[in-house]
């Protein structure tokens, strides 16, 4: 087991070049089952959770080689449409690979994925839309058997934007029969990136990044080349950094255009921060201004993804901010983490009011899920003394890539160690 020890109080003054998209490398992932040959896929970043897929996608059939920051996977050949049981329920997104098995093999089988350390997770979007494509779905034994003839498009409404439901449909409607069309999708830049990389295939598909999607069914696919966006919520971590150190750092290969959301609470707690064509900088005083309201919402509203960075932020604000989870019904873990530190959070439901202190004090902490954690690295680089922060490679390292070894560059004094 990994732990980070952080001494706090160092500013943070550096460039950091933000890795590729968790969140968008996922699904193309899945994707690369699609064409039944090469894709080459560059800008991946080295995380457990890349590591988990791709480990998959060899056990079902795939080559994969990895060279650098660049993934090749071969999918030719028969795949093993048994989706192995153990890595669904270490990482429940594998259930993306759904809707790419069920397009090209017209089956698939798979573990109900577990809910996980933020919520319960249901999957029933997913398996609604697949339905409507024509896919003819049983449960039974905790495991989920998908199968059809053929699939055939459709007009499916999602009752929630779900992120995943809206990629899991997308991977099974471009091997439809007909078009489909996808009414509330969701619009996060993930969804667009997975646009650019299917049509890079052969698919034809129009909307992505809007809350309308259109897929015209095609039934031949081709080898394709990728690079995948920069990852925003790393990009908003290495941001609140900046911030509660009252540091200065440029953020090298981001999309600003990805991150207004999280550029407009920063500059409402105060942080000075100018954009350029493919960077960001951003300034910040020694105590943050209190952030009134962080209500987190489907993209473009504040992402939850970055509702625990911020909130580790706002513990030593001047004055109070109030902070309601829309998204994730079990999403304040870090809270009482937080709370060892001599943070002020009172949560009630969805709701948590955070009052600033003047200074948290380190502790040892411990991580409770990927953006909780980060949280607590965050707050231990303000705070003072040393702190300890838990559970690393169970957690961070799902989705940061050398967390670490990018802050300790930027100034950090912080380390890892086994234990
Ligand atoms: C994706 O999860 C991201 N994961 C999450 O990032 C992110 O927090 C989330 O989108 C929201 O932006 C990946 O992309 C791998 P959803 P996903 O389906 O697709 C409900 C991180 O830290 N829902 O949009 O699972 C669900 O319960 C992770 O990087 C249903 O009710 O999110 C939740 O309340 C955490 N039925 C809400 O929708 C369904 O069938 C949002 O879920 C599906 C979802």
């Amino acid at each position: 087991m990994n732990k980070y020890v952080i001494n706090g109080g160092n500013r943070l003054d550096g460039e950091v070049k933000v890795e590729g998209s968790k969140n968008a490398v996922l699904p193309i992932l899945a994707a690369s089952i699609i064409n039944g040959g090469e894709s080459i896929i560059h800008n991946v970043p080295s995380l457990k959770d890349v590591n988990t897929l791709v480990n998959m996608l060899k056990t079902i059939g795939c080559t994969c080689s990895i060279e650098g920051n660049t993934i090749v996977v071969n999918s030719s050949g028969d795949l093993d449409i048994n989706i192995p049981e153990k890595p669904v329920r270490e990482m429940r997104s594998s259930i993306i690979l759904m809707g790419a098995m069920l397009g090209r093999f017209k089956k698939v089988k798979i573990s109900f994925p577990g809910g996980c350390e933020i919520g319960l997770r249901p999957i029933d979007l997913h398996l609604s839309g697949l339905k409507m494509l024509g896919g003819k779905i049983t449960e039974s034994h905790g495991y989920i058997l998908c199968e059809c003839d053929k699939l055939y498009g459709n007009e499916i409404h999602l009752d929630y934007p779900s992120v995943g439901a809206t990629e899991n449909i997308m991977l099974a409607a471009v091997s439809a029969e007909g078009i489909t069309t996808i009414q509330n999708a969701a619009r996060e830049p993930e969804i667009a990136d997975l646009q650019e990389f299917l049509n890079k295939m052969g698919a034809k598909v129009t909307g992505g990044g809007s809350s309308t999607i259109r897929i015209q069914g095609v039934n031949h696919f081709q080898n394709l080349e990728h690079t995948v966006i920069p990852d925003r919520i790393v990009a908003g971590t290495y941001m609140v950094a900046a911030a509660i150190t009252g540091g200065r750092v440029i953020l090298k290969e981001v999309i600003p255009e990805h991150i207004k959301p999280i550029i407009s609470k920063l500059g409402e707690s105060g942080c000075k921060i100018y954009r350029y064509d493919q960077a960001i900088s951003i300034s910040c005083g020694k105590r943050p201004n209190a952030v009134d309201f962080v209500k987190t919402m489907p993209y473009p509203g504040f992402p939850t993804d970055m509702q625990a960075q911020m909130m580790a932020l706002m513990c030593n604000a001047r004055g109070t901010s109030i902070f309601i989870e829309t998204i994730f019904e079990n999403r304040y873990k870090h809270a009482e983490e937080l709370i060892k530190m001599g943070a002020d959070i009172k949560i009630e439901g969805r709701a948590a009011i955070v009052k600033g202190v003047n200074k948290l004090m380190g502790a040892h902490v411990v991580s409770r899920d990927l953006r909780g954690g980060a949280a607590l690295v965050l707050a231990g680089l303000g705070a003072e003394g040393a702190t300890i922060v838990d559970n690393v490679d169970i957690h961070i390292d799902r989705g940061y890539d050398n967390l670490d070894l990018k802050l300790k560059s930027l100034g950090a004094d912080i380390t890892k160690d086994e234990y």
